[in-house]
């Protein structure tokens, strides 16, 4: 069972979560894969409501969404097993089976190909409209020292909310 949700009735909820961490799941090539994420942005563009994710060109889930340009944001509502977002924060999808180990119970997706996650029901899909590559000589310098000393940058994907539910 899924309650579909106005995205922006919940932005509150979501933004208020990342603070702890909430999840970002992506699948490619029949693999589900899900990472910690602690920045991203809610709001409008191009009059479509924007989620915006921050995905540094390292992570497996950058690999992930290039080849499939969707995602869903999954952010608790309620009780969470405080190890979920440390190990999905920790470990990579390249070698580790995240849900597997972690026995995340997948929810079928509504309007895209990517599910979501029972334990964290709050849901968002998100289909990429543009992505923009960080540039070294936009950013300032104290971030560049204290984010990117090894270079690393973010990849920030431009994403339209195309469903919003609460899984049940
Ligand atoms: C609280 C927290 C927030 C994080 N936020 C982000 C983020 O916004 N963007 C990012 O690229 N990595 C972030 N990370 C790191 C990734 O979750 C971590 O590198 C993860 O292992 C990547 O998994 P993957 O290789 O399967 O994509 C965060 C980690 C934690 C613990």
């Amino acid at each position: 069972m899924k309650k579909i949700i106005d995205a922006f009735d919940y932005a509150g909820d979501i933004c208020k979560a990342m603070k702890k961490g909430i999840l970002l799941t992506t699948k490619a090539d029949g693999k589900v894969n899900t990472m910690t994420i602690g920045w991203g942005t809610m709001g409008i563009e191009w009059g479509r409501p924007i989620f915006v994710a921050y995905v540094r060109g390292s992570r497996h889930t950058h690999e992930m969404i290039e080849k499939s340009g969707e995602f869903t944001v999954n952010t608790p509502f309620g009780e969470l097993d405080s190890k979920i977002l440390g190990f999905c924060g920790t470990k990579s999808g390249r070698d580790t089976d995240k849900i597997q180990e972690l026995g995340l119970t997948l929810v079928e997706p509504l309007n895209c190909g990517v599910p979501g996650i029972m334990e964290l029901p709050l849901t968002l899909e998100c289909k990429v409209l543009y992505r923009m590559e960080q540039t070294l000589d936009t950013i300032p310098q104290d971030i560049l020292d204290r984010y990117y000393p090894s270079g690393d940058f973010h990849y920030a994907y431009y994403a339209e909310i195309v469903g919003a539910y609460i899984a049940e």
